[in-house]
């Protein structure tokens, strides 16, 4: 995958997962709170499944960021992104931007019209991070309620808001 100026100047470079990543993408999750720990398995299926809606940035082989994303099935112009993290040794660099930037101008994901994404409300780097991109874009920020609390059981879980950017498109 290409590599842009600002990226060799910080050495990181961007391209879809491997499998054999699917390790390191679980142990950045790990250290990576709030974020939720999903099985090692769902991480392999994301490298091996949705490589192409997914994006790893890497630096000196080590990987430092990840985004988890995908289409859903009855939602085909909307990019859902489910996980960002970004390792603590390069974050508020602009990682995280560059990455998703990276990721929404692959070829295949040219169709999507808006992205969709679930927060907490307490994770306040997740909301600054995506009304960012959203201003970037000129485009609307819209959040509505969208998994309740109960819906997570006995799981001491928050509620999750849904985050709407729409239009994707840059003006
Ligand atoms: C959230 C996270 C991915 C941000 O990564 P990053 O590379 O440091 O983010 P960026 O430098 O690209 O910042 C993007 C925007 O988010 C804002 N932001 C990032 N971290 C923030 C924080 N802790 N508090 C408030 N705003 C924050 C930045 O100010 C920036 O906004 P701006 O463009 O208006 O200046 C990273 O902190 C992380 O991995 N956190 C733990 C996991 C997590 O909460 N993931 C959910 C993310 S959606």
């Amino acid at each position: 995958m290409e590599t842009r100026g600002n990226r060799e100047e910080t050495g990181v470079t961007f391209r879809a997962p491997r499998i054999e990543d699917a390790t390191a993408i679980y142990d950045l999750i790990r250290r990576s709170p709030p974020l939720d720990l999903n099985s090692l398995y769902c991480y392999l299926l994301l490298c091996d499944h949705f490589r192409n809606t997914c994006i790893t940035a890497e630096r000196e082989s080590v990987i430092v960021g990840f985004i988890s994303a995908y289409i859903p099935p009855e939602k085909p112009g909307t990019i859902f992104v489910w996980q960002v993290a970004v390792d603590e040794s390069v974050r508020n660099r602009s990682l995280a931007t560059t990455m998703l930037e990276d990721l929404l101008e692959r070829k295949s994901l040219s169709h999507a019209r808006c992205l969709e994404t679930t927060v907490t409300p307490s994770n306040r780097a997740s909301m600054e991070f995506f009304r960012s991109i959203a201003r970037t874009r000129d485009a609307a920020f819209s959040t509505e309620p969208c998994y309740s609390e109960e819906l997570f059981g006995t799981e001491d879980h928050e509620a999750e808001l849904l985050i709407r950017i729409d239009p994707l498109a840059r003006p």
